[in-house]
């Protein structure tokens, strides 16, 4: 569609942005999309865009966007752009919060049953045609624990409650009831949380107050048969500090989906650490993501249009 006659002109910079232009043009046709998916190609259209879809890019290019007023993140942590809040401030960002749950919590529970069952060692057993019967407390004996109850944590309580697990979690707003939470904490109140946890399941956004929220001290309040799993941001975690514990023994495992840097470094010991199941960030990839995405960035375009107020607005000095 000519410039001319677009009354929004959006930017996408996204692996799947074809998909959502096409998706666009299908419902749009009044919105203009360039797809820039190079930092030459974001350099050269930002300053005709009103919008810009995008998760990771450059963000010194922002220079460039002189009437850029909103920004829909596809991914839910916006951790990447707060280092840049100061710059960005007068331009509203919209994430992708709520269209991670289902796949997260399916991740998450394969983890806690992975790890539960030592499936590693099932794997060795078999390579090596080893025949070594043994028996398993059922997960309905066990305690899970989730740090960070937002749209991804709720749905991991309620899929550890119907596998019948006591559920436990913390939470910044302890005022309500947590729907299949059987005790809530406070976050000041974490180190109480994590003795009774037979799985820790870390899934809270990283943010000043988050970032190394669990190191050395925290992981030793963990029980040593208990098992960390993250799918928030590696930051969270004091990596070398929990590196150190599970070569101790201090836990007895962990489930690592994010890590400090990404991808994970060749020479990093996570790698071939025998108690370690490291995956390369993809619990909440699901095959149709940028569909998941869409509803909501349809759902802000339709507003951004019509002046309404978008949904899913980015809380700058929160962090999420
Ligand atoms: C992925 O990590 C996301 O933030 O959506």
């Amino acid at each position: 569609m000519p410039a001319e006659k677009s009354v929004l002109t959006i930017v996408l910079n996204d692996p799947d942005a074809e998909l959502y232009a096409r998706l666009i043009a299908g419902r749009f046709p009044q919105v203009r999309t360039i797809v820039a998916l190079t930092p030459e190609y974001m350099a050269r259209y930002l300053n005709e865009a009103d919008a810009l879809l995008a998760s990771r890019f450059p963000i010194d290019l922002l220079e460039h966007a002189k009437k850029m007023r909103w920004i829909q993140w596809t991914g839910a942590g916006v951790d990447s752009i707060m280092p840049f809040r100061e710059r960005i401030g007068h331009i509203t960002i919209t994430n992708a919060r709520g269209i991670h749950g289902d796949i997260i919590a399916d991740f998450v529970m394969a983890g806690v049953t992975m790890l539960h069952w030592n499936f590693r060692q099932l794997l060795r057993d078999q390579a090596e045609r080893k025949w070594s019967p043994r028996f398993v407390a059922p997960l309905a004996e066990k305690t899970l624990g989730v740090v960070g109850l937002g749209a991804i944590g709720a749905t991991i309580a309620r899929r550890a409650k119907s596998a019948g697990m006591t559920v436990v979690g913390s939470k910044r707003d302890v005022s309500g009831l947590v729907d299949c939470v059987d005790r809530l904490f406070a976050p000041d109140a974490l180190k109480e949380m994590l003795p009774l946890c037979d799985f820790v399941v870390l899934a809270l956004p990283a943010t000043a107050t988050t970032v190394g929220l669990i190191g050395a001290a925290e992981i030793a309040r963990m029980r040593r048969d208990a098992f960390l799993i993250n799918i928030a941001r590696g930051r969270v975690i004091v990596e070398a500090e929990l590196i150190q514990a599970l070569d101790a023994g201090t836990i007895a495992g962990a489930l690592l989906d994010v890590f400090q840097q990404e991808p994970l470094p060749q020479g990093s010991p996570l790698w071939d650490m025998p108690n370690v199941i490291a995956t390369p960030h993809i619990s909440g990839s699901a095959t149709n993501y940028a569909e998941r995405v869409f509803a909501i960035f349809a759902d802000n375009i339709e507003r951004f249009l019509t002046g309404e107020e978008l949904i899913n607005v980015v809380d700058l000095a929160r962090g999420y």
